[in-house]
């Protein structure tokens, strides 16, 4: 288990993280979300031993991270590292090698990678030479080629096309079926939805919401319907006491209902409306989770120092 218990972390004023506690298991991958400057960059810093936490520890296998474990860890920084006169492939040997593999090893390893991530014939080029996109997918090898134990990626998709996309997400899926615990952070709720078993909500250096997509849907605040009755305005329900008709497109309304609304009187009134072909719970998207969980910074965001 990866775990990240209690980091806190100032900027001179700037609380940067703040008791920040989650934990990954072997084969999970978990996306880390929050807005710009919500503290994820910091956070995996601080998991790698980049920066050094002012209170709070990084737990890999029940054992505090030392230089020694964090050699078998792959991370991807949010700074590029790559030297930008030196030939892709070589590179990726290099960077294998300095993780202990031998040669065979590390390019075999370089081979398969540049080929999986579609870099595979830019192999004798400068890293230099390749597009903003590709050197991304170079980075990405480089976290990976010396087959980590741990992953931990910051905005790895970023500036990849879709075909790059899918390509990183089946490196990262058959990693974590292998055992390896993943995390990456990402601004794109719509991957991060689809690919990760958990996810952590962070917003002015806390963690405020995590678990699985799932049970953060099923923990929303607000209750809505979706309603479905074809080519009937949206009217019957806005008369409703309690009801507020939050969208309406051809026929199809989300409602939300105040406290003590029952929902049966909602379709009962939909029912006199017209014929109604739809009619359930809606649960709502990462990114409406998201947007609520960030929508208010706490007050001790800064700190006065003594
Ligand atoms: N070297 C630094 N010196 C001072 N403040 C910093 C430094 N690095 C980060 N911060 C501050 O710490 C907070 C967290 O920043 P961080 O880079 O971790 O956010 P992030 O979640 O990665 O954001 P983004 O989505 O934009 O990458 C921000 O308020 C930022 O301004
Ligand atoms: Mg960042």
């Amino acid at each position: 288990m990866l775990e990240v218990d209690g980091l806190t972390k100032r900027y001179g004023d700037t609380l940067a993280l703040s008791s920040l506690t989650f934990a990954v298991r072997p084969g999970e991958v978990f996306g880390f979300v929050g807005a710009n400057g919500a503290g994820k960059t910091t956070a995996m810093r601080i998991m790698l031993g980049v920066l050094a936490a002012d209170a709070g520890e990084v737990r890999w296998q029940g054992r505090p991270v030392t230089f020694e474990t964090r050699r078998r860890f792959g991370y991807m920084p949010e700074e590029r590292g790559l030297y930008p006169k030196m030939r892709v492939g070589e590179h990726l040997v290099y960077l294998a090698r300095l993780h202990g593999l031998d040669a065979a090893a590390a390019t075999r390893a370089a081979e398969a990678l540049t080929e999986r991530l579609g870099v595979a014939t830019r192999r004798d080029d400068a890293v230099e030479k390749l597009s903003l996109g590709n050197q991304q997918r170079v980075q990405l090898a480089a976290a990976l080629v010396h087959d980590p134990e741990v992953l931990v990626l910051d905005e790895p998709f970023s500036g990849l096309d879709p075909v790059g996309v899918d390509a990183l997400a089946g490196v990262l899926l058959e990693r974590a079926k292998r055992g390896v615990p993943v995390v990456f952070s990402s601004h794109q709720l719509d991957l991060v939805e689809r690919l990760c078993d958990s996810v952590g909500i962070i917003n002015a250096g806390r963690l405020v919401a995590s678990g699985t997509v799932a049970e953060l849907r099923e923990r929303e605040t607000t209750r809505q319907l979706r309603v479905v009755v074809p080519d009937v305005p949206a009217t019957w329900a806005g008369t409703l006491p309690g009801v507020t008709v939050v969208s309406e497109r051809r026929g199809e309304v989300v409602l939300e209902l105040g406290p003590g609304v029952d929902d049966q009187q909602v379709l009962a009134a939909a029912a006199r409306a017209g014929r109604v072909e739809h009619f359930s719970r809606r649960r709502p998207t990462l990114t409406e989770l998201f947007r609520e969980a960030v929508a208010d910074v706490p007050a001790d965001r800064v700190e006065v120092t003594a």
